[in-house]
């Protein structure tokens, strides 16, 4: 069977998040099981498939516009199969919208049913008719699937998938369904081989990450199974996304500062600073509660970045609860923010609301917003220069192919110059100058690269 795949190659566009790259690398991985091989541009793929995201209008026009493009390369290629994977097709009545607007689509596949990949390429090739394969959550099996990495230094492993809180905006319970935490010895298996494999840093992936465990038959909590992987050998790093403010807990935040790895990065949306708003999102925190993780994290953890996720313009949303948004900012003074401006979900609760905003008062509140979190984002730049940081390297600036990039474990981005040789280990660098964006560094001069960042080919004597 594998032989009909071979010298067949295969491109995946992906939108949305971090779960998306994820499921990304799974298709990948199936399909080169299969014997396909990645391809560099569309003009040289057989099978192009385009992971999407539903959270936002525009995240799904931005899919329909891709779907677009690739018409043209089926016009000329009919042979060429295109496929659509993905949240939005996990929506009601969606799978039907695209063949109507994209009857180039060769191929729908649900995020429940990639483990069906191999089977519907073939069907597709032999048939030559549209196949559709959207499998409610309820019903998905949680299945190992082989992967292919996209990077050699980082990883993301998931711990959960799904969501069920259902903030009344949110499309991801829907798309995503019921909450289902991985096994710990799953997660564990994964994160070991990475850490064998050479991988430095392992994000770990769970729409609430804070919830993880208590579905299993033998509950274990998140900080327990941190403490786990933190004891995995090698690893340099740790990260996980995202914690949800109600379930984040006090304790959660000693582990982390007692754990080696776990990087002192808090990524906590609040979403809005309006008691009011936050009821009406269901979020199920207030503001003060909000201020005061923020406070614990602080005074426990002072070099800690705190960063968030903001909507302006919900339903209902007045002047003055957007000053309380506002307001949270300047209290907590995040070290950056996602903003986004609300967008109505159907079949979400929210979108049925009354008092929807305004297009332009959303947008003008929008902007106040980004030019109040910038200012801060800034200054927690400037905070830097002059100090030494590690990063950890991770390849050429895509801006400027000369220098190097790499990251703090406050998550911040370092541009630098020095040798290839350093990407994928941590460098000591000095912070010369800092821009709202952006870092800029310089390796130190008599030790560029730290002791314990060593190859261990190159033995551990003495400098
Ligand atoms: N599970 C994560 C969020 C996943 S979606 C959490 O609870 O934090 C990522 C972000 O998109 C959310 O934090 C929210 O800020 C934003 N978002 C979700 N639905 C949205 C909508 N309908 N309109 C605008 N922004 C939305
Ligand atoms: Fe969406 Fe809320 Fe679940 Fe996050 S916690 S994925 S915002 S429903
Ligand atoms: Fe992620 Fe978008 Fe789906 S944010 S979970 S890819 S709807």
């Amino acid at each position: 069977m594998h032989e009909r795949m071979q010298g067949k190659k295969y491109l995946t566009f992906t939108y949305g998040c971090q779960m998306n790259e994820r499921d990304s690398e799974a298709m990948a991985g199936l399909l080169e099981e299969m014997g396909f091989e990645p391809a560099r541009r569309p003009e040289e793929a057989d099978l192009i498939l385009v992971n999407t995201c539903a959270v936002r209008e525009r995240a799904e026009n931005k899919v329909f516009g891709k779907l677009g493009e690739l018409r043209a390369l089926k016009s000329a290629r009919p042979e060429l199969i295109i496929g659509v994977a993905g949240c939005m097709v996990q929506r009601e009545g969606m799978a039907q919208k695209i063949r109507q607007l994209a009857p180039h689509v060769d191929l729908i596949i649900g995020t429940h049913a990639l483990h069906r990949l191999p089977e519907l390429v073939r069907e597709v090739e032999r048939t030559r008719r549209t196949r559709v394969a959207v499998i409610p959550a309820a019903a998905a099996p949680l299945t190992e699937l082989p992967v292919k990495r996209s990077d050699k230094i980082r990883a993301y492993v998931n711990v959960s998938y799904g969501c069920n809180n259902f903030c009344t905006y949110c499309i991801v319970p829907y798309v995503r369904g019921p909450e289902r935490s991985r096994q710990p010895e799953d997660i564990l298996r994964e994160v070991r081989s990475l850490a064998a494999a050479g991988y430095r840093e392992v994000t770990l992936l769970g729409q609430n990450v804070n919830s993880y465990g208590r579905d299993l038959a033998k509950p274990i909590t998140f900080g327990d199974l941190l403490k786990l992987v933190d004891r995995v050998e090698g690893l340099a790093r740790i990260r996980f996304t995202t914690s949800h403010p109600r379930d984040f807990s006090h304790e959660l935040i000693e582990i982390i500062a007692r754990s080696e790895k776990v990087c002192e990065h808090f990524h906590l949306p609040a979403q809005a600073g309006s008691d009011r708003i936050l009821a009406l999102m269901g979020r199920g925190y207030t503001r003060t509660h909000y201020l005061e993780l923020a406070r614990a994290i602080r005074t426990r953890l002072p070099e800690a970045t705190i960063t968030t996720d903001l909507i302006v313009g919900f339903p209902g949303e007045s002047e003055e609860d957007f000053a309380a948004t506002l307001d949270l900012v300047e209290q907590v003074r995040f070290d950056a923010a996602f903003t986004f401006i609300y967008s109505p979900r159907p079949g979400t609760a929210a979108a049925n609301l009354p008092d929807q905003v305004p297009a332009a008062v959303k947008r003008e509140r929008l902007a106040r917003l980004n030019q109040l979190q910038y200012r801060f984002t800034r200054e927690s730049n400037e905070r830097l220069v002059g100090r030494v940081v590690e990063v950890l390297v991770e390849g050429r600036s895509k801006t400027n192919p000369e220098r190097l990039t790499g990251r703090t474990r406050t998550n911040k981005v370092v541009v630098f110059s020095g040798p290839e040789e350093m990407i994928g280990r941590l460098v000591p660098l000095r912070i010369t100058a800092a821009q709202t964006f952006n870092l800029f560094g310089e390796t130190l001069e008599d030790e560029a690269i730290s002791e314990e960042t060593r190859a261990p080919e190159a033995g551990s004597g003495g400098r």
